[in-house]
């Protein structure tokens, strides 16, 4: 049987400031059901080009049709409100609108760092908040920016933007990512050090019960988890980098 005809599965899709992955997903179970396309985020990364290579994508596959989509900026009732890493022509453009063009199903577009922490609240490192007595879960993505999500008691607080509160400064993504990492080729402790000085910030102002830490960098934990020193318990995501990918998928349900 050809499971990618199975009403549960969704495309999921995570649009990035490096990198667009798009892959099935099975949204009983959280798991990837097709091979994952990665694609290189066009420059100069305009809405136009972006939204013709999901059309494709959209296009060469055989799905129930929905299409759950993570997007690295404020999103709300499908419309952008701010990005920091894809082109300014984003701003004001209803993406849900643009993406219902092609197809005839339900389409949910939601912040990249909301729609991983989803994924890692139901199936990964969440699980065990994910509840009324859950406390507060902090999810921060260490990639191209620096993404957050916030669960209150399995509640989602939409939109946090943490990545843009200023440290040193800077605005902590332009200071702590993954990507400024490898433009300034710091080495892991100087990077950890700053990680650590930004995480310190987020245990003050939050007080979080947990931290998950998503994005690439999550595959390698040995790598900085041991420079931080923090007071609340912190792990790396369940389903790694393929969570924004999955939680896209689960927010069409979820809305
Ligand atoms: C954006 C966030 C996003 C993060 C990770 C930041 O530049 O402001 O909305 O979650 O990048 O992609």
């Amino acid at each position: 049987m050809n499971d990618n005809l199975n009403v549960n599965i969704v495309m999921g899709i995570d649009i990035g400031g490096t990198g667009i992955k798009i892959a099935l997903v099975n949204k009983k179970s959280g798991k990837i059901t097709s091979k994952k396309v990665k694609i290189v985020t066009p420059n100069p990364s305009i809405p136009s080009s972006i939204i013709k290579l999901i059309h494709e994508q959209i296009e060469a596959n055989e799905s129930s049709g929905d299409v759950g989509c993570g997007f690295p900026g404020v999103v709300k009732e499908g419309t952008v409100k701010f990005v920091g890493n894809l082109d300014q022509e984003w701003v004001g453009l209803n993406v849900e609108r643009e993406l219902r063009k092609y197809t005839t199903s339900r389409v949910c577009v939601i912040n990249d760092a909301d729609a991983a922490a989803l994924a890692e609240m139901q199936f990964g490192a969440g699980k065990q908040h994910n509840n009324s007595n859950g406390g507060v879960v902090l999810l921060l993505t260490l990639g191209t920016g620096i993404g957050s999500a916030i669960f209150i008691n399995g509640q989602l607080l939409p939109n946090t933007e943490f990545g843009q509160i200023e440290m040193d400064g800077i605005v902590a993504e332009k200071n702590a990512s993954t990507v400024v990492r490898e433009q300034e080729n710091l080495s892991w402790k100087k990077w950890a050090k700053r990680v650590n000085k930004y995480l310190n910030i987020m245990e003050m102002l939050l007080s979080p019960d947990l931290i998950i830490i998503g994005g690439g960098i999550s595959s390698s934990p040995e790598k900085f988890i041991p420079f931080l020193d923090l007071k609340t318990n912190i792990v790396t995501a369940k389903l790694g980098n393929s969570a924004g990918i999955v939680g896209a998928a689960l927010s069409v349900k979820s809305t």
